[in-house]
């Protein structure tokens, strides 16, 4: 099973992602992550983020930005966007059923409200760091509960 997690830059929410979520499955489940802009291409996630997750034993440090491709839709099983407006902008990029069927909202996919945002900490203090941490470590719990289920199937 392989997961792509999706933001707008890949370097703050969806790095970070990655990172929980690596740490939650087991090896046989293949995380990566992207951005829907190339602005950071090439470059290491966020100091923040990487600060964050360093607090709570995560290593992100070494990932590197970049935009998400046609043939990730072919390559990934699920693709969890961290907001609503990655959401339809990865929506707008699928080209059939079969690939909209593994776009989700994370949040939404983690059961919690329908339309729930993971908010944008790029232009905010490390305290929303922190809160975006929170939010994506409860969200991935959910998820990887989800996806390990025996009762579960692609
Ligand atoms: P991310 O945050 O989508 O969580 O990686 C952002 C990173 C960069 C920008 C915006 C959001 N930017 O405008 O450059």
């Amino acid at each position: 099973m392989k997961i792509l997690m999706v933001c707008l830059g890949n370097i703050c929410r969806s790095p970070l992602a990655e990172g929980i979520m690596k740490a939650k499955l087991p090896d046989n489940f293949v995380v990566d992550s992207a951005g829907t802009i190339s602005m950071h291409e090439g470059e290491h996630p966020d100091r923040r983020a990487v600060k964050v997750a360093a607090n709570h034993d995560v290593n992100i440090s070494e990932q590197r930005s970049r935009p998400i491709t046609k043939a990730d839709f072919r390559t990934f099983d699920k693709i969890y966007c961290m907001d609503t407006s990655v959401y339809k902008e990865v929506l707008s990029r699928t080209e059939n059923e079969e690939d909209r069927q593994k776009v989700s909202l994370f949040l939404e996919a983690a059961g919690k409200d329908k339309n729930a945002d993971v908010p944008d900490p790029y232009w905010g203090g490390m305290e929303d760091f922190e809160k975006v941490f929170q939010l994506l470590n409860a969200g991935c719990d959910e998820i990887a509960v989800h996806l390990t289920s025996p009762t579960h199937h692609i």
